[in-house]
């Protein structure tokens, strides 16, 4: 048994959470930077730093009381090692590794992914390893055979853009905020799929994605209907129901793919892109498929994934706060 303090400061969100692995979340704590570079649009690395420092420590004491526990009473502090902004990064690092220190605790990096992947094993209903995940984030769209804990083959990967990106600069092109995909899939609720947008990769007889080529045909989409201020509302939520009907569709059709190919129909679906609605709806159509998702409110990043890692790796904690910080880091590097 072990209660695990988790932080992630990967990005523009801080999320600390207290894990137990018996009881589960103990508490969690979110705090989103989105207002703040919403005005850029898009993650302002500096700003996102000097933000993390602000909110960190009072994140730490919220979940404390939260659950009720003294901080001198968790086990570890796992912290997000990569990938990452730097800056972001560092600042998680330090906290982690300035408290355990203090605390005289151990502590366990994380690789980022690594959180999205097992975020499932926060539901009751968990996967058993071995399970296919596909991991679709703002940076990332893999396929992954997961065999254990650390054991992670990658199967596909996207060429260019990742999907959620597919989703972030689509939306730019609609002026809609940023991150954009949960206001594709709003609009997209009251759309048709007026225009067939491609289906980047579908055909390609393997587990890779494309997501750029769908990009530069919204672009002249829109381009072709006059510009974006001219579309009506009713226009504009068709666009998104197309761009949400093509993006979803690849990835459906490349998990199946996936699953045919290794003979394993365990299906686990994480990062900021498993929260679509849509994508869940499809998935749910395929009757041989058993899908796996994290809760909804803890698709997109969060500590609970970090911390509920963190006890899965346990056994790997350590006395040693001799930190670095890995901004690129291929999951496959992961030991
Ligand atoms: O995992 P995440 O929080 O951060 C990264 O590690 O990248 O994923 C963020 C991504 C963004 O691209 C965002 O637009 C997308 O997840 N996203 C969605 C939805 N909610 C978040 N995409 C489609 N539909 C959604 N409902
Ligand atoms: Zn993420």
């Amino acid at each position: 048994m072990a209660l695990i303090l988790g932080i992630e400061t990967s990005c523009d969100e801080t999320g600390i959470a207290l894990y137990d692995s018996q009881k589960g979340i103990m508490a969690h704590a979110l705090y989103s930077q989105i207002a703040l570079h919403n005005q850029y649009g898009g993650v302002v690395p500096e700003l996102a730093s000097r933000d993390h420092v602000k909110k960190i420590i009072p994140l730490i004491n919220q979940c404390a009381l939260d659950a009720n526990i003294k901080l001198k009473d968790i086990d570890a502090i796992a912290y997000t090692t990569g990938p990452g902004l730097n800056g972001a990064l560092l600042i998680g690092a330090s906290v982690a590794n300035g408290l355990a220190f203090s605390l005289n605790k151990p502590v366990i990096p994380i690789h980022h992914l690594e959180g999205h992947l097992l975020s499932p094993f926060l539901c009751e209903d968990k996967p058993s390893m071995p399970f296919i995940a596909l991991l679709v984030s703002g940076g990332h769209s893999q396929l992954i055979a997961v065999k254990q804990v650390g054991e992670y083959t990658i199967l596909g990967d996207t060429l260019d853009d990742a999907a959620g990106e597919a989703f972030d600069k689509t939306a730019k092109m609609l002026n809609l905020p940023y991150p954009g995909g949960k206001y594709i899939a709003l609009l997209a609720q009251n759309g048709i799929e007026e225009f067939k947008l491609p289906r980047p990769m579908l055909h390609s007889n393997d587990l890779q994605f494309s997501f750029s080529g769908l990009k530069t045909a919204v672009a002249t989409l829109i381009h072709k209907l006059g510009g974006v201020e001219t579309l009506t509302q009713q226009t504009k939520c068709n666009i998104a129901k197309s761009i949400e009907e093509s993006i979803t569709d690849v990835l459906v059709k490349k998990s199946v793919a996936a699953l045919k190919t290794t003979g394993i129909y365990q299906l686990v679906v994480s990062g900021g892109v498993s929260a679509n609605l849509q994508l869940r709806h499809k998935l749910g159509q395929i009757p041989e498929i058993k899908v796996y998702y994290p809760p909804l409110d803890l698709c997109t990043d969060n500590g609970a994934m970090i911390a509920l890692a963190g006890s899965m790796r346990y056994h790997l904690a350590k006395f040693d706060y001799n930190f670095s910080v890995t901004p690129r880091y291929p999951l496959e590097l992961i030991v």
